[in-house]
């Protein structure tokens, strides 16, 4: 997605940074996910993670106790993983997930809530996602890699989790 492109009707939120209360709360389950609000809420979230240059969003972090994530994997991060991306722009809304095995593994991340930070967390390998997009449809994926690491750390968002409570080593938390 192209930064300047967007930006003549582009409508962006200001990002809240950990410390706020509403990054630690548990996000409300959305009962109306086709709502036009909904629909306007995504479109703010994937503005705002644009202008960021984020590969994901979760309501809270724009003031939004609501259990909805924008998220994209772009090509070059993409691993060799058959189950990761290049995921185009996705919405999910009441999300769920579950691992799919055993396997942990390390890698960094950021948050454009801690900004210019960046550490070292543990995540499934693989996991299953179920939810529905901005229309109300049910999306079902596997995945894997990179997507997989994205999709839980911005489950987390939704549950009131940050990326350093789930770090187990805490030297490996510095900036960029
Ligand atoms: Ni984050």
């Amino acid at each position: 997605m192209g930064r300047g492109f967007y930006i003549q009707d582009m409508t962006t939120q200001q990002i809240v940074r950990m410390g706020a209360l509403v990054l630690s709360r548990r996000a409300e389950e959305i009962p109306d996910p086709a709502s036009e609000e909904i629909a306007a809420l995504a479109k703010d979230m994937a503005d705002s993670m644009a202008a960021a240059g984020g590969v994901g969003l979760a309501a809270p972090q724009v003031f939004q106790s609501k259990a909805i994530m924008v998220f994209h994997v772009p090509s070059f991060r993409k691993s060799d993983d058959p189950d990761d991306g290049d995921i185009p722009l996705s919405v999910l809304v009441n999300p769920t997930i579950e691992a799919i095995g055993d396997e942990v593994v390390d890698g960094w991340e950021g948050c454009l809530s801690i900004p210019g930070l960046q550490g070292v967390v543990p995540r499934w390998n693989k996991i299953r996602y179920r939810g529905l997009d901005e229309k109300g449809n049910e999306i079902e994926r596997t995945a894997g890699g990179f997507h997989a690491r994205v999709v839980q750390h911005e489950y987390d968002h939704l549950i009131g989790v940050m990326y350093p409570e789930r770090m187990e080593d805490m030297t490996l938390l510095g900036f960029a």
